[in-house]
């Protein structure tokens, strides 16, 4: 959507990190648990994880629809020495490719009509994993989106892969760089 990408194309036109070039810590605590292979990196922004996942040996496609978040992307994959795959496009009208990742992230981005689609992108035995706000986090004042579509219902991550294998699941109040977020955190296994 024109106004996601003026939105963030806003945020990332600075010349610090929003969200800096340190991985998700969720990502950087189960990377073990990933399988190595293609990984799809959606809505990527600044590339904090796709780098992260290129530099343990993930060949990444990183896609989003802020043009400078891409940029920022590029730039830290140089400075850390890796390559990812960059495509500036709009996740509303986007059809993934069938079977061709063994890996999808989504790490706070919230389409649900995106998860059929997430779904039919993995490979047999690859993996999701997905992290994001739940409602609950309105109410603790630390940031995160406006509008309510952009946040989870209680269990409503794990319902929305019941189909798949749940090798990980938390959701609650955690601490995280000093700040408390509202999140639900999953991990789970295309059967
Ligand atoms: C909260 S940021 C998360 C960025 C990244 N996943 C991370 O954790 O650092 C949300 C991202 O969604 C992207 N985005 C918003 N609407 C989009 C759309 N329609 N298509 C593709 N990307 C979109 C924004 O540009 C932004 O990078």
């Amino acid at each position: 959507m024109k106004a996601d990408q003026k939105h963030w194309d806003k945020r990332f036109g600075k010349k610090d990190f929003a969200f800096g070039k340190e991985p998700n810590p969720f990502l950087k605590k189960i990377i073990r648990l990933l399988p190595k292979g293609k990984a799809f990196d959606i809505a990527a922004g600044e590339g904090r994880n796709a780098v992260f996942l290129a530099q343990h040996g993930f060949e990444v496609d990183a896609v989003d629809i802020s043009e400078k978040g891409l940029k920022k992307a590029k730039k830290l994959a140089k400075e850390k020495g890796v390559k990812i795959n960059t495509f500036l496009i709009d996740l509303d009208q986007y059809q993934i490719q069938k079977e061709r990742y063994d890996l999808i992230a989504n790490f706070y981005f919230l389409r649900r009509r995106l998860i059929p689609r997430m779904k039919q992108g993995l490979k047999k035995g690859g993996r999701v994993i997905f992290e994001t706000y739940l409602l609950e986090h309105r109410k603790l004042g630390t940031g995160g989106p406006k509008q309510a579509k952009y946040f989870l219902k209680p269990n409503e991550l794990l319902r929305l892969f019941k189909n798949f294998r749940i090798l990980f699941y938390r959701e609650g109040i955690f601490r995280e760089g000093g700040k408390k977020k509202a999140i639900a955190s999953l991990i789970a296994e295309k059967p």
